[in-house]
């Protein structure tokens, strides 16, 4: 079995569907890269990972020996590098 299970994890906003079915298994140490277009949902897989969007029922993510898919972020042991990293990212430095 796979370090990281994601099983057919799904996520709409309102009408559009962003993730459908996804499914993807990635091995310990293993060095992986998602590859689409702008607004593919790249990012919202990953925060999905990260706990930080909530998934459609029926998605499972499993790391290691845990499934995590509803844990809270800070139960999950999963780090992320925002996409965007200003704290504010409606201000410049002198704002
Ligand atoms: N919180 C949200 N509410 C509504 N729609 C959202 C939300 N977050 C993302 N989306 C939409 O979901 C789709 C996927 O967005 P996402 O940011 O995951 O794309 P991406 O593949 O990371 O794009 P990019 O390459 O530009 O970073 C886009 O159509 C985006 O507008
Ligand atoms: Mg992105």
């Amino acid at each position: 079995m796979s370090y990281v299970q994601i099983d057919r994890l799904s996520k709409r906003f309102k009408e559009t569907t962003v993730l459908n079915q996804v499914s993807l298994s990635i091995e310990k140490g293993e060095l992986i890269t998602l590859l689409g277009p702008s607004g593919c949902g790249k990012s919202t897989l990953l925060r999905c990972i990260a706990g930080l969007t909530e998934v459609e029922d029926g998605g499972k993510i499993v790391v290691g020996e845990t499934d995590i898919t509803n844990l809270a972020p800070k139960d999950r042991e999963v780090g992320m590098v925002f996409q965007s990293y200003a704290l504010f990212p409606n201000m410049n430095v002198f704002g």
